[in-house]
């Protein structure tokens, strides 16, 4: 074990591009050499928060478990890529001082336009009444007040975005090519 790896934290709106970018910025690391692992809400969703719901508490919660999971992968020199709505800055603070080795990426595209993706139709559905405590629409988004990397995804196309991604990283310090 040699602490190396980072956890690269993927937050915004429902809709935002954190899945799609997240997929395209994994084969990015692993060409530098790193064992990278998706640790993607709605995956996470299915297994080890099967049991959670919508509210605040069960997304603080949610969030908590993904940054134990991701802290755990971190330290043993994989690289976690955290796809994950985390719509709460204490969430997000707390992810940050578990793992450490943290870098914060807000997907930061605007509602009118998640609206318009609405990849799973809950914008629609929440607009209609008929999904309750919807991020964005009757459930809060605190936006990031300082990320490492912020994403605009309206200017740039998800590899592009990934890209940027890398870039920022590289930019910032961190080893995008795992050290010998
Ligand atoms: N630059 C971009 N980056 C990412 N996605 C983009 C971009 N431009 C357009 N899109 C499109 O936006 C949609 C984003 O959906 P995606 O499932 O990745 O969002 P998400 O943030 O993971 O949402 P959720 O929180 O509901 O899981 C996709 O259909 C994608 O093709
Ligand atoms: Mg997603």
């Amino acid at each position: 074990m040699t602490n190396r790896g980072f956890c690269v934290w993927l937050t915004g709106l429902p809709s935002a591009g954190k899945t799609t970018i997240a997929k395209h910025l994994l084969p990015l690391l692993r060409q530098g050499g790193w064992e990278v692992e998706l640790l993607d809400g709605d995956e996470v969703r299915k297994g080890l928060s099967a049991d959670l719901g919508f509210g605040r508490e069960a997304r603080e919660t949610h969030a908590a478990r993904v940054a134990y999971v991701a802290k755990v992968l971190a330290r043993n020199d994989v690289i976690p890529i955290v796809a994950l709505i985390s719509p709460y800055a204490s969430s997000r603070a707390r992810a940050r001082s578990e793992i450490g080795r943290f870098v914060e990426v807000y997907v930061s595209t605007p509602i009118g336009e998640c609206e318009k993706r609405d990849v799973k139709g809950l914008y629609q559905k929440a607009r209609a009444g008929l999904v309750k405590e919807m991020t964005g629409v009757d459930d809060p988004y605190e936006v990031p007040e300082a990320p490492e990397i912020r994403v605009d995804t309206i200017r740039l196309s998800p590899a592009e975005s990934a890209q940027h991604i890398l870039s920022e990283l590289e930019r910032l310090g961190w080893p995008i090519r795992k050290p010998e």
